[in-house]
């Protein structure tokens, strides 16, 4: 579908935040940024107008609400870009929940956590995720989108020469 010459393709994606994301801007900036997750999901709303993609940006602190949202984005989105906080390191719950879904899950996180503490650089759930991108701060968000579509199956060719 065309509309005002931005080709609309029919794709949703689910971005989602975990646990203390919702502190972004104020938690240990030195790591993550000084932008706020608002100002984030921003940038990745703005991307994704120039992609023709629909997202809906989500986060929460709660282990069991994150399955649930993975769950829900099998029904309602063609892929999920996914930062799970420390859940990364051992959450077999979250793990599972990206490998039943059978959507492509691109897992992000702002730090490079391959640098850091040895307990950040086990990620449970980057087995099961289509990828990881790690350490370029919300640059790799939007990495992480771009390639969720094409991921998707709609990308590819349709995409080539857009631009953010
Ligand atoms: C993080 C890295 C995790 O180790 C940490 O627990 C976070 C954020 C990141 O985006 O760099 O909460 O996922």
């Amino acid at each position: 579908m065309s509309t005002a010459g931005l080709e609309v393709l029919n794709l949703h994606i689910l971005i989602l935040h975990g646990p203390n994301l919702n502190l972004l801007g104020r938690r240990e900036p030195s790591v993550y940024g000084i932008l706020k997750l608002d100002q984030v999901n921003e940038k990745l709303m703005e991307l994704a107008a120039g992609l023709g993609v629909t997202i809906t940006c989500r986060q929460s602190n709660h282990e069991g609400e994150l399955v649930d949202l993975l769950h829900q984005a099998a029904v309602d989105a063609g892929a999920v870009v996914f930062n799970p906080g420390a859940y990364t390191h051992y959450s077999l719950a979250l793990r599972d929940a990206v490998a039943a879904i059978g959507i492509p899950v691109i897992e992000v996180h702002l730090s490079n956590i391959h640098a850091r503490e040895d307990f950040r650089r086990q990620s449970v759930i980057a087995p099961v995720a289509a990828g990881q991108i790690s350490g370029l701060g919300v640059s790799g968000y939007l990495l992480a989108l771009r390639a969720a579509v094409e991921l998707a199956g709609v990308g590819g060719e349709e995409l080539a020469g857009k631009s953010s």
